[in-house]
């Protein structure tokens, strides 16, 4: 390769550049699959970074898969935030994204500009994202007009998928597929840097993808976007019950942390643990010292008892 062109090869981990926009837009023109994943506390960001993810999300559906709440319209944006503090501790090269929870945006201009320089000031993240078209086409103008970048949403919304008829695949009838196109570019047009597809049918998402200048990121759209993004707990397999379809579980974390849990309990209820290796020695010396202190003690109490007045 000549010295000007470019390589697609990622330098080592520890060479690993800060993923930023320009990086993300430079992935969608080589056709460089784009990497993102959730994560809501340090362990899940430091397994994101090692992994060489290029964007995490702290999103709110830590409401489901941290928090244990039925849908992601309940978290605050108070606990957004301590999610989103622990995930900046363990991250130093993806793109760190903050959801912006329902509420903490939709009425307002002044309110959504607000709560996004909370996300940015109070977590550290570099971008926002929020969910659907409509009135979010508006807040997300006023946030990219003050400064902040922002990553659109559309598709299947949690936050309003009770509006939607509940969580399912959107865009599935012409009129669905228009309404999404539309929403699109106009958030491409007020400036989004990138949008999220979600449970839209592949056939609709290549359309869509071919009219969008920004790079897209799917889940449950197909392969045609210009990454894909998993929520962490349900790649690893350590939610349980029933998956969206377009989960894919790479390991089964759950049933491998239960395993151990259980071992653990077994083996102290039988006196396995913790073995020799696990416990501390102290010098014989010392340990003598000790032990005739404790036989002068008691010694002293023993007298102490014999000389006792009685009441
Ligand atoms: O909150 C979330 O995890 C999300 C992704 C599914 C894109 O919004």
């Amino acid at each position: 390769m000549s010295s000007g062109g470019r390589s697609h090869t990622a330098p080592p981990s520890s060479e690993r550049r800060p993923v930023n926009l320009p990086r993300l837009t430079e992935m969608k023109e080589n056709g460089e699959p784009i990497v993102m994943v959730t994560a809501y506390d340090y362990p899940s960001a430091t397994v994101a970074e090692a992994a060489e993810v290029d964007i995490v999300l702290v999103g709110d559906s830590a409401a489901n898969v941290v928090l244990g709440y039925p849908g992601t319209e309940l978290v605050s944006m108070e606990e957004m935030i301590v999610l989103g503090k622990a995930v900046r501790r363990g991250l130093k090269t993806p793109l760190m994204v903050g959801d912006m929870p329902m509420g903490s945006y939709e009425s307002s201009n002044e309110l959504a500009i607000l709560n996004a320089q909370r996300l940015i000031k109070e977590t550290g993240c570099q971008v926002v994202k929020l969910e659907a078209g409509g009135v979010a086409v508006e807040r997300a103008r006023a946030i990219v007009r003050s400064g902040i970048p922002v990553m659109g949403h559309i598709g299947l919304t949690p936050q309003t998928a009770t509006a939607l008829g509940g969580y399912k695949a959107q865009g599935k009838t012409a009129n669905g597929a228009i309404q999404l196109l539309e929403d699109a570019l106009a958030l491409q047009s007020v400036g989004c840097f990138s949008i999220v597809l979600e449970a839209v049918p592949a056939a609709i998402t290549d359309a869509i993808v071919a009219k969008l200048e920004i790079p897209t990121i799917g889940i449950g759209a197909g392969p045609s976007t210009s990454g894909q993004v998993l929520v962490f707990h349900d790649l690893l397999g350590i939610t349980t019950g029933h998956m969206a379809k377009f989960v894919k579980r790479y390991a089964n974390v759950h049933e491998t942390m239960v395993d151990a849990v259980r071992q653990y309990g077994a083996e102290v209820r039988s006196r396995h643990f913790p073995e020799p290796d696990h416990v501390y020695s102290v010098e014989p010396a010392e340990l003598a010292e000790f032990r005739r202190y404790l036989d002068q003690e008691s010694l002293a109490s023993a007298k102490a008892w014999e000389w006792e007045p009685l009441p």
